[in-house]
């Protein structure tokens, strides 16, 4: 494989010129993107209305947001993640409540319901028809008890407050680009939003020297704390959340330009990450797959299962025994892996005008 090492001809000058654009190319484009204040505004009454229901099955009950409506990386329209949290020690069972909702919610509103009571994770699935406020409809599940994923978002939440500027930029772009270019389907053996997030925040965290941002869950807390404190079941949830605190005291020596970190996202994903051997884990770096135990190369009829759940590897940052990318077919990772490369391509070439570049990289692909 051709590397593509910069073009010794192009002088100096004009590929920072193409990268301060590019950038300035990037926030314009994502901005356009972001949810309005009116959206923002319906999805908190839905989410309220939903929450003012549930309590007449379960009174001790809250409805809370996880993904990227909490998160800090929601684009427009994007679908609602809501669990619900029962502060009782009688709780009916989660596939209960999802049968008992659905009729609910059938009755008393206008959403489209479709309860998955026998589901891995039990969820209501709702949808709404567009609307004046909504010109899209809305798209919401509704779980119980997945705490995990309520902390998994807060650790999301305190990355993106970090540097907000670089790292919700990045993010959002690549939502989009990988949305347009069909690798965001973990149903089709692609990757998810989360799974992306992830490989960000791993390339942010591990790769980029010096890092653009800390390793939140390996800095020591400020006062002794409890196990109880930390940890959910048998997994560790602790990392650094004062995030006022890190903003006055943690300064990054990396002054890249989000073009820059984007182009060098792409480049490292297309020829240098080791999706043979590897794991991605923003809280452990670069880690070993059979140190996991996550190898892909086992015997194909004992292991059939590893095989295919091993493909590309991204560690969870709380449940370290989960692979988030575990739907990642060798297909999907073969497409993906042919994405990264495109990107870098049209990055490495560098059109006549930045937005040439955002357009090309976006351009929807079509089906196959
Ligand atoms: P969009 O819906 O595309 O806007 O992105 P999103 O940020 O909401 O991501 P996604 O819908 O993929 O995931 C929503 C949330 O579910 C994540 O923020 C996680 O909290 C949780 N989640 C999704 N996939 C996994 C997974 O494989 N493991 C765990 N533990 N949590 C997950
Ligand atoms: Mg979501």
């Amino acid at each position: 494989m051709s590397r593509q090492q910069p073009d010794p001809s192009v002088p100096r000058a004009s590929r920072q010129r193409f990268v301060q654009e590019f950038s300035q190319c990037l926030f314009d484009f994502v901005i356009q993107l972001l949810p309005t204040t009116e959206e923002l505004a319906v999805k908190e009454d839905v989410r309220k209305l939903l929450e003012r229901l549930i309590r007449t099955i379960e009174p001790d009950s809250r409805l809370l947001s996880f993904g990227s409506t909490a998160n800090g990386f929601s684009l427009r329209n994007s679908d609602m993640d809501l669990c619900c949290l029962i502060d009782s020690d009688e709780r009916l069972a989660a596939s209960d409540l999802v049968t008992m909702l659905g009729d609910l919610l059938e009755r008393e509103t206008k959403f489209h319901v479709k309860p998955l009571p026998h589901a891995r994770i039990p969820i209501v699935k709702l949808s709404l028809d567009p609307s004046p406020g909504l010109p899209l409809g809305i798209a919401c599940d509704i779980g119980f008890e997945n705490r995990l994923a309520l902390e998994n978002t807060r650790l999301l939440y305190c990355y993106a407050m970090i540097d907000p500027t670089r790292v919700r930029t990045m993010v959002l772009f690549l939502k989009v680009w990988c949305k347009r270019r069909k690798i965001n389907s973990p149903y089709k053996g692609t990757l998810s939003s989360y799974g992306y997030v992830l490989l960000v925040i791993y390339f942010l965290v591990h790769v980029k020297n010096p890092p653009v941002l800390p390793n939140l869950q390996q800095m020591p807390p400020l006062r002794p704390i409890s196990p109880g404190d930390t940890h959910i079941g048998s997994h560790n949830t602790w990392f650094f959340d004062d995030i006022d605190l890190l903003r006055q005291r943690w300064a990054s020596a990396n002054t890249d330009s989000v073009g820059q970190l984007l182009i060098d996202f792409f480049k490292y994903f297309a020829r240098d990450f080791s999706y043979n051997t590897g794991v991605a884990s923003i809280r452990a770096g670069f880690i070993k797959k059979d140190s996991k135990g996550w190898q892909n190369d086992l015997d194909p009829v004992r292991y059939k299962d590893a095989r295919e759940r091993n493909r590309l590897c991204i560690e969870d940052p709380f449940e370290s025994d989960f692979n988030v990318a575990r739907c990642v077919t060798r297909d999907g990772l073969y497409t993906i892996r042919g994405e990264f490369m495109r990107a870098s391509r049209i990055l490495s070439t560098r059109p006549e005008r930045a937005i040439v570049a955002i357009a090309q990289l976006c351009e929807e692909r079509e089906d196959v």
